[in-house]
């Protein structure tokens, strides 16, 4: 007998279930409008990648690439299948004048040269996708500025813990084209504004930095590594390691005893070149036009090596140490070190989980739709007259629930309020004979009798009402 086993999801994901996908639900649909109303539109991307693509982006040095992927081989065709495929032919097709040894030496040959599997991975983020996509079609010959966002799982092998997940959801944006105007800097912050402010994330605080770019960050990497070095003995392993392989990662560091430490250090807004200063003063000017609030925030980073001059997070109250709701910044060079045209760009992504945890924890989750009628009916000719209004009601938009066998009145209303349902549809003998339905509004007992058209036009109108 096969052992009883009990199935549970993996640790670090979840099922998200009724009422709170209605949530998801609403949610996903008010970015989709907002971002659309900024002329953004949807890329559907594959969920695994080849994993070269994610290590020369992000890069190999980063938490991400080095310790969070779910990486796997793909064999292209399993070994074990191609060997009995090999058989069956060689049983059913021996060959004239060649010993079954030779052929199968020849064939073995030809097995040794067959295409060698690919590591993939699991997508941990969805920006080298992006630049994958816009090399593979050519986008860089569309006119204006490709503007595309994504909604969906991204996977990385973290330690689970409150709003942080291995399976976990973004909704992001990203601008690619020839410009790198400190205005779309400005726009993408201004969309993500309006969209935060439309699904009531209010308690939120946006940070901005400039990191620089290739002509002056190396500089300041050194000078900052210098520094590090004098004071090596003073950090942690971690710290320490990343004096070597990436210093600007200290500056992430949250160990309460290298944070003295660590504010002596050189900031780079002292060290930028002329041009990005100057870029990152335009995208401040650009912020105050559009009354966005920003903190300047020296020590933003983030963990991800793509990003050049302009880098921002989003923090959101109610979440603990995992208080990041959105981060971005611009990637300009990315497409070309992935083999595209030099192109610039800059997107952001939004972690759904811990957004609509925040947004459920200050209390601004609205009310959304549930069941509207419950059915109530009562002998075979009452069940032809409920299948057939339920189907009218349903094709008007309102939901609707028919029980699938005779409940007694008592037991109807009690599973009507039970299910959340705002009214009950009550169709018994009477309302047969007399051709019409009475709806009892369940929240305060108030019962009224309606004709069919009446019924459907009370409950249309009251659907669109709400
Ligand atoms: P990121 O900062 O790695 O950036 O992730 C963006 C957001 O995803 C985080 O602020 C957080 O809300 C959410 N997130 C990340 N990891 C987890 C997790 N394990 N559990 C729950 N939520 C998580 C990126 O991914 C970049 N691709 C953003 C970007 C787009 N930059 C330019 N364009």
């Amino acid at each position: 007998m096969a052992e009883r086993k009990q199935f549970r999801a993996i640790k670090g994901t979840r099922d998200i279930l009724p009422p709170d996908s209605s949530l998801w639900n609403w949610f996903e649909r008010a970015a989709r409008e907002v971002f659309e109303s900024y002329n953004f539109g949807e890329i559907r991307l594959p969920i695994f990648e080849n994993t070269d693509l994610f290590a020369r982006s992000i890069g190999e040095e980063t938490d991400v690439v080095s310790k969070e992927m779910f990486a796997f081989y793909d064999p292209f065709t399993p070994d074990e299948l191609y060997w009995k495929s090999l058989e069956h032919s060689l049983s059913v097709k021996p060959l004239e004048g060649e010993s079954q040894a030779a052929w199968l030496a020849k064939v073995r040959q030809e097995f040794e040269k067959r295409p060698k599997g690919e590591v993939l991975s699991l997508r941990p983020e969805a920006t080298a996708s992006v630049c994958r996509a816009y090399i593979e079609h050519g986008m860089q010959t569309l006119p204006g500025n490709v503007k595309l966002y994504y909604i969906g799982p991204m996977f990385r092998r973290e330690r689970p813990q409150k709003g942080r997940y291995r399976q976990f959801y973004q909704i992001g944006a990203e601008v690619l084209g020839q410009s790198d105007a400190p205005a779309i800097d400005a726009e993408v912050l201004e969309m993500l504004s309006v969209f935060f402010a439309r699904v009531g994330l209010t308690r939120t605080m946006l940070y901005v930095n400039s990191i620089g770019d290739k002509n002056c960050r190396p500089q300041y990497v050194e000078l900052l590594r210098e520094e590090l070095r004098k004071v090596k003995d003073q950090l942690r392993e971690d710290s320490q390691r990343r004096i070597e392989t990436n210093p600007l990662r200290v500056l992430d560091s949250k160990v309460p005893e290298e944070q003295p430490i660590i504010e002596k250090l050189p900031r780079i807004s002292d060290h930028l070149c002329e041009a990005c200063r100057e870029h990152f003063a335009k995208l401040k000017d650009e912020l105050k036009l559009r009354n966005i609030r920003y903190e300047e925030n020296w020590r933003l980073v983030r963990g991800l090596d793509y990003y050049t001059r302009t880098t921002f997070e989003v923090t959101a109250e109610g979440l603990g140490s995992q208080n990041a709701v959105c981060g971005g910044g611009r990637y300009d060079g990315l497409v070309e070190l992935l083999g595209g045209p030099p192109t610039k760009g800059i997107g952001f992504a939004i972690g759904s989980d811990r957004a609509i945890l925040s947004i459920q924890e200050g209390g601004k989750a609205p009310a959304l739709g549930g069941l509207s009628v419950f059915t109530a009916w009562m002998g075979a000719p009452a069940y032809l007259a409920a299948v057939s209004i339920a189907r009218k009601l349903r094709g008007a938009g309102v939901s609707v629930e028919l029980p699938p066998e005779e409940l007694k009145f008592k037991k109807a209303l009690g599973l009507a309020d039970k299910l959340g349902a705002r009214y009950a549809l009550i169709i018994g003998e009477d309302e047969v004979a007399a051709g019409t339905f009475t709806l009892k509004r369940l929240a305060d007992a108030d019962q009224r009798k309606f004709s069919e058209p009446e019924l459907l036009e009370y409950l249309e109108s009251e659907r669109r009402g709400t």
